[in-house]
């Protein structure tokens, strides 16, 4: 096993048999203990993990449809009313048993409810273990406006087992891939390197990379939990992924990652105009990220639809647009005011 120490809890990475998880939950063995899953983590993930630990062979399971266009309100409402049916306490247990968006919304989900229910994030997704499920940030989107609804809230731990990527579908290791190029473009060149060699070998994610990418998701979040100066890093791509992910959510249905991927690529380009990043570099990026990611056809309409969302970007100050942006791999600045014509040009760069 291996541990973490984020904020005020551990996340534990290596096999759910042999962490300190039964331990955890002897804590609540007089509690009500509620599993959260998605259709494929039902079928996939759920048997494993209620057949190995009886201490969850009484535990109410709630059943969530998949996918980002079910990280709505109206889903965590139907679950607020299944938790007062079943008569969930505050001293009771959520364990979310997910990729990002079981992890997002439960944690969301508990955090609201009776004013907050503890919780733990069991993630089953690469995006998730690398990314979603540390860090405190929880919540649910509003129509295509991602994350507007929510809180930081921290799990009371995570647990990481890799064994639940072996049913895990090839573009979903491809969309936590991106958020592991994330790690490396803003903190570590070698560590970019490295995960863009993993790209050629998705059916055996390397342990110690996805470690080092937890570590570097941690080490920013823990300098800055609420994000009001560095953790703004961890958004680089996002201003500009954010935006695609919501415009192509009930028709393209880009992943998370793959729409990362896109924006990191648009915001790399904007970086060489405003942060010199070397034209070499941005080069170097292109060719990584174009090589898996395919970039959606922007007409005009669908330009303008994304500009115009950009308005809502939660990292937004008094009325500008702030972004991150890498003036070399491995380094990211943040607060950066882009303008909606320079957004425009990023995206009429890459129309064809
Ligand atoms: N809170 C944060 O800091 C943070 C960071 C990054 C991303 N996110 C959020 O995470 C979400 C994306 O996460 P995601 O990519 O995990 O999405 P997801 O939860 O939708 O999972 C992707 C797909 O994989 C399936 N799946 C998950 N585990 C599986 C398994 N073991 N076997 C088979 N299928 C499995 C899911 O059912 C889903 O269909 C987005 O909503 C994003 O906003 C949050």
């Amino acid at each position: 096993m291996k541990y973490i120490d984020a904020i005020d809890y551990k996340v534990e990475v290596g096999g759910l048999p042999q962490s300190s998880f039964s331990d955890y939950l002897a804590q609540y063995d007089k509690s009500n203990k509620v599993i959260l899953v998605d259709e494929n983590t039902h079928e996939h993930c759920l048997s494993y993990l209620i057949t190995t630990f009886e201490e969850l062979a009484q535990a109410e399971v709630i059943l969530l449809p998949e996918g980002e266009d079910n990280k709505q309100l109206e889903i965590a409402f139907g679950v607020w009313e299944a938790l007062t049916e079943y008569r969930i306490g505050r001293h009771d247990l959520i364990i979310n048993l997910g990729g990002g968006v079981i992890t997002d919304m439960g944690g969301f989900i508990a955090s609201c409810y009776k004013r907050g229910v503890d919780f733990i994030n069991i993630p089953t997704s690469l995006l998730a273990m690398v990314d979603a499920s540390i860090g405190g940030k929880t919540g649910v989107n509003l129509g295509a406006f991602k994350n507007q609804i929510g809180v930081f809230s921290n799990p009371k731990a995570v647990y990481v087992d890799t064994s639940f990527l072996s049913t895990l579908p090839e573009l979903e290791v491809l969309s936590g891939i991106a958020e592991m190029l994330k790690h490396g473009l803003i903190s570590d060149a070698d560590l970019f390197s490295r995960v863009a060699e993993q790209i050629n070998n998705v059916k055996s994610i390397d342990s110690d990379l996805l470690f080092a990418c937890i570590e570097v998701k941690n080490r920013v979040v823990v300098q800055d939990p609420l994000e009001s100066g560095v953790r703004k890093t961890l958004n680089f791509g996002h201003t500009i992924g954010h935006v695609i992910e919501g415009h192509y959510m009930n028709t393209l249905k880009l992943s998370h990652g793959h729409s990362i991927a896109i924006g990191m690529l648009l915001e790399a380009f904007l970086s060489v105009e405003l942060a010199s990043l070397s034209q070499e570099e941005y080069l170097a990026i292109h060719h990584v990220i174009t090589a898996v990611y395919e970039i959606p056809l922007f007409t005009p309409a669908d330009i303008m639809a994304m500009v115009d969302m950009l308005d809502n970007d939660k990292k937004n100050k008094g009325g500008k647009i702030l972004s991150c942006l890498i003036p070399k791999i491995g380094k990211c600045t943040f607060d950066i005011e882009v303008n909606k014509d320079l957004f425009t040009r990023a995206f009429k760069a890459f129309q064809s």
